[in-house]
């Protein structure tokens, strides 16, 4: 796997596809930067080489062209965080961007508009890919929130850079920290999985149950294995037609040798509110009309047991819901025992896909674990064992 540390880019144009799909505020300032917070180093090694780095990104889901998507907000946090001058180009493909990433100008970041204002962009025109393909002498991929898309910019356009491309550092530490986890990392390895639905984790259940000595279950999930055991679940999360699929969970954990921990008890409310009156109960004896919202404290005692004999980590998904104060516990908690483990040097943690994400960010561990996913759907799919487009081309093209 070719990365960043394998070319000098002196005199060279990068052309380089971030992730920069961040969160705005209502006056467009950024209100998240962490993804381009991550990106930083890979553009600093492209700069102090001497090269020059084109910079190209989607924001959001536009249908064409949109002044609030527009990546020209981004540009007072990139030259703060830089200290460069940024040069924008008003569209990512035509002969104005072209006159201006003609030429490698050190000291230089060029940043394109929207891919996305082009609907060949997500259509993965060869054509379009071709267009950007003439700002760069070489093609770096750095987008791993987005490796899950066969985009033009992400996959298609790596052909028009044979032995010309490679992964940047976001990419790679993505990958070797997963890899962590995944393929040997240090026993015993445990899995702590929540969400809502069974269903959208179906794939990486099974996948990590092949690879884990302990799977925690937690979130609205954990209902569903339940009541599949004939657990009385209230008016809690269920997906009825999930039930015969979390006893074949089960069964294979069994059979696999891995040990499943799923709430022993639970935080209920009589309705889904912050205000609703709650009620702690026996996770497989919710009364009538009451609605599990967050795993309890003997839960927590027990998981963390699981926790603290752990060597190695991966956190998918919140205990309960965590948006709301009063089922935020099971998460938080669970969150630190997870951050003061790795702190003394006894856990490696990694903590990745959309929510669990958020979960860190809004509790202040994310500094605290041993790496932060920057990939939402990206690092599930990678989690459920598949292919991504985004990574796949890179490592064809630079053979
Ligand atoms: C994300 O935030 O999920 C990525 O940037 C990809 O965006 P998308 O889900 O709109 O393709
Ligand atoms: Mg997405």
């Amino acid at each position: 796997m070719l990365t960043l540390d394998h070319f000098s880019f002196a005199g060279q144009r990068a052309l380089i596809r971030v992730d920069f799909n961040v969160p705005l505020t209502a006056d467009f300032h950024v209100a998240d930067g962490t993804r381009i917070d991550a990106t930083l180093a890979s553009l600093k090694k492209i700069l102090q080489d001497g090269g020059m780095p084109v910079v190209m990104s989607h924001l959001g889901r536009p249908k064409g062209p949109s002044d609030a998507l527009s990546l020209k907000h981004l540009i007072p946090y990139i030259e703060e965080k830089l200290q460069i001058s940024v040069v924008f180009a008003p569209n990512c493909v035509g002969p104005e961007a072209s006159a201006l990433t003609a030429v490698c100008k050190p000291n230089t970041l060029i940043l394109l508009e929207n891919l996305r204002f082009h609907p060949e962009e997500e259509a993965g025109d060869a054509a379009f890919a071709q267009a950007l393909a003439v700002h760069g002498d070489l093609y770096v991929n750095d987008a791993f929130g987005t490796a899950h898309r066969a985009h033009a910019s992400t996959a298609v356009i790596a052909q028009f850079f044979p032995k010309k491309c490679c992964f940047g550092y976001v990419m790679a530490r993505e990958i070797e920290n997963v890899d962590k986890v995944l393929n040997g990392g240090q026993k015993p390895v445990t899995a702590v999985v929540g969400g809502s639905k069974v269903s959208s984790k179906i794939d990486i259940l099974r996948q990590l149950m092949q690879r884990v000595d302990h799977l925690v279950i937690g979130g609205g999930m954990a209902f569903t294995f339940i009541r599949a055991q004939g657990g009385s679940i209230g008016n809690s999360l269920v997906e009825e037609d999930k039930l015969d699929l979390a006893l074949s969970l089960l069964d294979e954990a069994k059979a696999r040798g891995v040990q499943m921990h799923l709430p022993i008890d639970v935080v209920c409310a009589d309705r889904f509110a912050a205000d609703a009156a709650t009620l702690t109960t026996p996770a497989d004896l919710i009364p009538d009309g009451w609605i599990g919202l967050d795993v309890g404290p003997e839960s927590l005692e027990a998981f963390g047991k699981v926790i603290d004999a752990s060597a190695t980590l991966l956190w998918n998904g919140p205990m309960g819901v965590f948006e709301l104060e009063p089922f935020s516990h099971g998460t938080r908690i669970l969150g630190e025992r997870i951050a003061a483990r790795t702190e003394e040097g006894k856990l490696f943690s990694l903590v990745g896909g959309g929510d669990s994400v958020a979960a860190v960010n809004q509790f202040g561990l994310a500094s605290r674990v041993s790496y932060v996913s920057t990939g939402g759907g990206a690092m599930l799919e990678y989690l459920e064992g598949r292919v991504l487009p985004g990574i796949d081309a890179v490592l064809k093209a630079e053979a």
